[in-house]
């Protein structure tokens, strides 16, 4: 988590460093700080809250200078306060130093400091790097590095300056992402690209356990050992560019409405009209290794897990191999048996999410074969897995997930048929999936159409302090995925659950404070559906319904119905979860909450 930038050249450093602070707050968003360095001294300035409110306080000319780290902080050790928020320093004020990741052994650290005479500022871990760097520090910051690396455990990337380096900055990457952009006459270092664009044209990806020393004309880089190693620099990627909301009031607003676009690209780069001819080539898995695998596992995160619930269903539904869906931070510790007749998925939109990377390491080592299912081809875990499945959405700004999330479950609906023709399943109807798929566009553009409905259902929603969610089969985890909307933007406690637990324990929720929605779109389980509705009727229950247009019981039965268009069941939850999302979004709305950085969150989370 958290975002690191740093600069040096010709240019004032302050600004850079703001506006890369800005671009990163999508990782974190509890304080931000700035050092620069200037006339022998570091100028360290470092507050609670969000870049945009602090800037126009932090005084250019005391921050004058060409050089310098900034940093946009997600907390993991310590409140979000002044003392907690990086950059960090020692005592004397020699070093400047931003973190990004969890030092695990920070308290043997910090005690073993301590003992020494040290006294600590804050509650975090980044400060015992501090210290430990200013006493490491005898004029070469490549030794003090590696010291830093030999004494510390865990995943981080650190951007530091030092008071005797006027024009250096010092980059220490373990576990954590962490690139150099190379400029004409400026460097840059940050923890993804982003910043980069505009002033760098190419970077240099930093390896694992190296060291990089940065000035405006120059980048060493360095193993472990202290040895140089040499890298070719890439193109930066001009489509990872910043984009704007395009006139709408938020980006999950703006990329709500992308979806339709998005899923027609991701279609037709893959399928043919009647299904017969399912393009991969690209993903690194032949049909003879379709026709090996005895067991498919999806591992993902929050929103990319309830993808993989879905992507489960449709592998084995259509491709009749087993497969299922698996927390990513619970799988390497379920010890799962795995081999080269496993395929392992991992689900991310960022491609970053620390609980994914360990699960693909742990497939990685069991010798599975891995695939990626990812929005930035370019990332952790794009260059660890075996093969990627690029979902093509475009940046995901909103940390509420929303186009990302449809384009997994198209991503992972074209893989099962895929997989099914690479297998020669005979009962799986090509045609009629293929049908489906291509309808998805249309169906999603309609539903969000039909915005007005879900609008007026949030103007009773949210007055609500708890809600639930029920689907079945294949809308199970559109429940879910619903509930998750609903929580993290609006605050709602909301959970979901296939509707069949009903009975099993949470009808003891039901009441008329607690608004239910429940999923009734057309399929072998729509009696059922409509048998919970029922329940939940008959006990006075506020009822908000997911159905087709022209579903007459549905509309007798509910409050307010969330119109959707009809589609093949095994494709519908991609177009069922488009109201759920305008509904979270309207409430929030509604209740005035932050709707792209919600408390408490960040869009990528790189610590477990
Ligand atoms: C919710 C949301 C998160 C992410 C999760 C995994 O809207 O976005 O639950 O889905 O943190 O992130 P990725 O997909 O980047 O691995």
């Amino acid at each position: 988590m958290c975002g690191i930038i740093g600069y040096t050249g010709n240019s004032q450093a302050l600004p850079v460093l703001i506006q890369g602070i800005r671009l990163l707050s999508y990782r974190g968003y509890d304080s931000a700080g700035v050092s620069v360095w200037r006339a022998g001294a570091l100028h360290v300035r470092r507050d609670p809250g969000r870049i945009e409110d602090l800037a126009p306080g932090w005084d250019p000319d005391a921050l004058a200078g060409t050089t310098g780290v900034g940093h946009t902080r997600w907390a993991t050790h310590g409140v979000p306060n002044r003392v907690n928020a990086h950059p960090h320093s020692d005592a004397d004020g020699a070093v400047a130093l931003v973190h990004n990741g969890i030092v695990e052994n920070d308290l043997a650290l910090r005690k073993e400091l301590e003992a020494d005479g040290v006294k600590f500022t804050s509650d975090t871990d980044t400060e015992v790097l501090a210290h430990l760097f200013a006493r490491a520090f005898r004029g070469d910051p490549v030794a003090a590095a590696r010291d830093l690396l030999r004494r510390c455990r865990g995943q981080f990337a650190l951007a530091i300056q030092h008071r005797d380096l006027p024009h250096t900055l010092l980059a220490v990457r373990r576990g954590s992402p962490l690139l150099i952009g190379l400029g004409v006459r400026e460097n840059l270092v940050a923890s993804d690209l982003r910043p980069l664009v505009g002033r760098a044209d190419r970077v240099l990806d930093m390896g694992e356990d190296e060291i990089a020393v940065v000035t405006p004309t120059t980048v060493e880089l360095f193993d472990a050992a202290g040895a140089p190693v040499v890298r070719e620099p890439r193109p930066v990627d001009h489509t990872e560019r910043e984009i704007g909301k395009d006139g709408h009031a938020h980006f999950m607003l703006k990329e709500m409405h992308e979806q339709p676009h998005r899923l027609y690209e991701l279609v037709a780069s893959r399928v043919d009209s009647d299904g017969r001819l399912v393009r991969f080539d690209d993903v690194g898995i032949d049909d003879d290794a379709w026709r090996r695998f005895s067991r498919v596992d999806l591992v993902g995160a929050g929103t990319a897990y309830h993808a993989c619930l879905y992507g489960a269903q449709v592998i084995e539904t259509l491709a009749r191999i087993p497969a299922r869906a698996v927390m990513s931070h619970e799988y390497a510790a379920a010890q799962p048996v795995l081999g080269p007749d496993v395929l392992v998925i991992a689900v991310s939109q960022s491609g970053e999410t620390m609980d994914t990377k360990v699960a693909l390491e742990a497939a990685l080592e069991g010798d599975a074969a891995t695939l990626g299912v990812l929005n930035v081809r370019q990332s952790v875990i794009g260059r660890m897995a075996g093969g990627v499945m690029d979902l093509h959405a475009g940046p995901e700004i909103s940390v509420a997930s929303t186009k990302a999330h449809t384009s997994m479950l198209c991503a992972l609906a074209l893989l099962a048929l895929k997989a099914a023709q690479a297998r020669g399943v005979t009962s799986t109807p090509y045609g009629d999936i293929a049908r489906a798929l291509w309808a998805l566009p249309d169906a999603v553009r309609m539903a969000l159409a039909d915005f007005g409905a879900a609008a007026e259902a949030a103007r009773d929603v949210r007055r609500a302090d708890h809600m639930l969610y029920l689907g079945r089969s294949w809308d199970s985890s559109t429940a879910l995925e619903g509930a998750l909307k609903m929580k993290e933007i609006s605050y709602i406690h909301a959970e979901g659950y296939a509707a069949g637990e009903l009975k099993h324990g949470p009808i003891a929720l039901v009441s008329r404070e607690v608004p239910t929605v429940a999923i009734v779109t057309p399929g072998r389980m729509r009696e059922r559906m409509l048998g919970n509705v029922r329940e939940v009727r008959a006990r006075e229950g506020e009822i908000l319904i997911v159905a087709s247009k022209d579903d007459e019981e549905a509309r007798f039965l509910a409050d307010f119905v969330l119109p959707v268009p009809t589609l093949d069941e095994r494709i519908a939850p991609i177009v069922n979860v488009v109201p759920l999302q305008v509904l979270a979004y309207e409430t929030a709305r509604l209740r005035g909450c932050d709707i792209d950085q919600p408390r408490n969150l960040a869009k990528t989370v790189t610590v477990q």
